[in-house]
């Protein structure tokens, strides 16, 4: 267990979501915003890249171990496509609708329907020794968007096993299969 933690990220969102993940991991959790540090843009050019970016930046200031973590929707169709511009397809309203519109009009009538959640933690601890995961849950596009749950591109998702989206599934099953939820795991097995 570590005596502090420093989660890498700003989305109020992200940081509820990776406490009731990590659970006991450390006694005691600290944000960006408590130490008024800034997040760095994400100028990487794969998932670990970018969480490995904002993890070792944010040990470096503030001399705690740091975990950050880059999350992006992969479209098999697409070569892999929003991935990590999974956000930006938002453009600066941040709107879903149109990431997610994008993502049908570009599939076109392509036959395969195949597309994954990525998530990669990594995290940096102070002796400069790097821990790194990597993790995806597969699944389906559907369209037109459904379910009112979640956020980003749940309504066009539907999880492997499922017949519903990841915007119609509650949260605690979400939270249980979630690339995030693997990714956790992932760690804290490495740990
Ligand atoms: P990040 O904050 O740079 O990791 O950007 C991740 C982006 O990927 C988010 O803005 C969402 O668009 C998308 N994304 C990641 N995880 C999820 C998820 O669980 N559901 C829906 N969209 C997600």
């Amino acid at each position: 267990m570590f005596p502090k933690l420093l989660l890498a990220t700003g989305n109020a969102h992200k940081l509820e979501e990776f406490k009731s993940f990590l659970g006991d991991m450390a006694a005691e959790y600290v944000t960006l915003k408590d130490l008024s540090l800034p997040e760095p843009d994400e100028t990487g050019t794969t998932y670990i890249e970018n969480a490995r970016l904002k993890a070792v930046a944010a040990m470096q200031a503030s001399g705690l171990p740091a975990l950050a973590d880059d999350s992006g929707f992969a479209v098999e169709a697409l070569e892999g496509a929003p991935g990590i511009y999974s956000a930006r397809w938002a453009g600066s309203n941040k709107d879903f609708s149109v990431a997610m519109k994008r993502v049908h009009d570009e599939m076109g009538h392509e036959v395969n329907r195949g597309a994954a959640f990525i998530c990669a933690l990594v995290l940096a601890l102070p002796d400069g020794k790097l821990i790194e995961v990597q993790e995806r849950a597969t699944g389906e596009i559907t369209w037109p968007p459904r379910g009112e749950h979640g956020f980003g591109y749940d309504p066009m998702f539907i999880p492997q096993g499922y017949t519903q989206s990841f915007a119609e599934i509650p949260a605690e099953v979400k939270n249980k299969i979630s690339h995030r939820a693997l990714a956790f795991r992932a760690l804290k097995e490495k740990l």
